[in-house]
């Protein structure tokens, strides 16, 4: 029933166990597992005080130097992620994706481009504000997409 894949990983707890399931569910169905983590952009903040269109110099290169932080954080989420799978079962063909963007239009493109048959992300991630049952990121891919999501609390 289901050929191929996605999981959602960022690292955070729920995304965790999102990935324990996926597995479980690639070893049932034999099927092969794309484990994304998107990288997100870092966005300009506005400076009402500092004039329109005004950015100091400075503030790019700390925020390159932020995104190159952030890169190699998910990065090594990513590696973690697939070490993990490998380790709990070896015989799941796994494949790694890193990716750049907005979580959760790069995961509804990803499902698409790759055409898989399941979606698998947490509740919640890393961010916000608790107390919602859903983040923005897993209630904008079940908004969007048309492809089966099982998300996990
Ligand atoms: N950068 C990312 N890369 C890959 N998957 C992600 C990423 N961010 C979120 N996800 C997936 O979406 C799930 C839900 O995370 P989400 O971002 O919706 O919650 P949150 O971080 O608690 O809230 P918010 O981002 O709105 O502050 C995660 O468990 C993970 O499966
Ligand atoms: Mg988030």
């Amino acid at each position: 029933m289901f050929r191929k894949i996605l999981v959602a990983v960022d690292g955070s707890e729920p995304s965790n166990r999102a990935l324990k399931y996926a597995a479980e569910f690639s070893v049932k169905w034999g099927a092969e597992l794309k484990i994304l983590v998107v990288i997100p952009k870092v966005i300009l903040p506005a400076f009402p005080n500092e004039g329109i269109g005004t950015v100091p110099a400075t503030l790019y290169s700390e925020m390159d130097r932020y995104q190159d932080r952030a890169r190699a954080a998910y990065k090594k989420v990513l590696e973690d992620a697939i070490r993990a799978v490998k380790e709990a079962h070896p015989e799941i063909r796994v494949d790694g994706l890193l990716k750049e963007g907005r979580p959760s239009s790069t995961i509804v493109e990803t499902a698409e481009k790759e055409g898989v048959d399941l979606i698998v992300m947490g509740s919640r991630g890393l961010g916000g504000i608790m107390g919602w049952v859903l983040g923005s990121t897993s209630r904008r891919v079940v908004d969007s997409c048309t492809k089966p999501i099982l998300v996990v609390k």
